[in-house]
């Protein structure tokens, strides 16, 4: 597993069987995107720190503005369940075969309310996945707190 940032040894033998297996859970989540109009199929797994695990996809609509991400599915669940903080967020997409996805700049801002530490993992084979930390792929993001309100 190739992990963003510096190396973390126990990052590396503690959690890597339950990132595969979050990885798994996006992956057999891509069955049900709702992709007519991109054929993109994206699936995210989030675990919050209570243990559960919450699923999403992406969900598009005919006027595409109003089509939602998968992260961002998943966190809408999680949150309306009563979750406010995550461990980790894996994402798995497929196109004409699996593709490696990264999480969009409207679903980094919506992981960062709640978590702006987040592991977010992707990948396409369950034992090449890359982790990175929100904290590298957004790391100034916007609070209203900090801004000063
Ligand atoms: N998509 C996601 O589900 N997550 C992202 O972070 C990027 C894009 C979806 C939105 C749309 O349904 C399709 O991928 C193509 O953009």
């Amino acid at each position: 597993m190739k992990m963003g940032g510096t190396d973390s040894k126990a990052m590396e033998s503690g959690y890597e069987e339950m990132m595969k297996e979050l990885y798994d859970m996006a992956a057999a989540a891509t069955i049900n995107a709702y992709a007519p109009f991109s054929g993109f199929r994206v699936g995210a797994a989030l675990l919050a720190d209570s243990g559960k695990v919450y699923t999403g996809v992406n969900v598009e609509n005919s006027s595409y503005g109003a089509s939602i991400c998968a992260e961002r599915t998943a966190l809408v669940k999680a949150v309306s369940e009563g979750e406010r903080r995550f461990t980790a967020i894996a994402i798995a997409a497929v196109a004409d075969g699996p593709v490696e996805s990264l999480p969009c700049g409207i679903c980094r801002q919506f992981m960062y309310e709640f978590s702006p530490e987040i592991y977010i993992i992707t990948g396409t084979d369950r034992e090449r996945l890359n982790v990175q930390s929100l904290k590298e792929l957004l790391p100034l993001g916007f609070a209203l707190d900090a801004a000063g309100r």
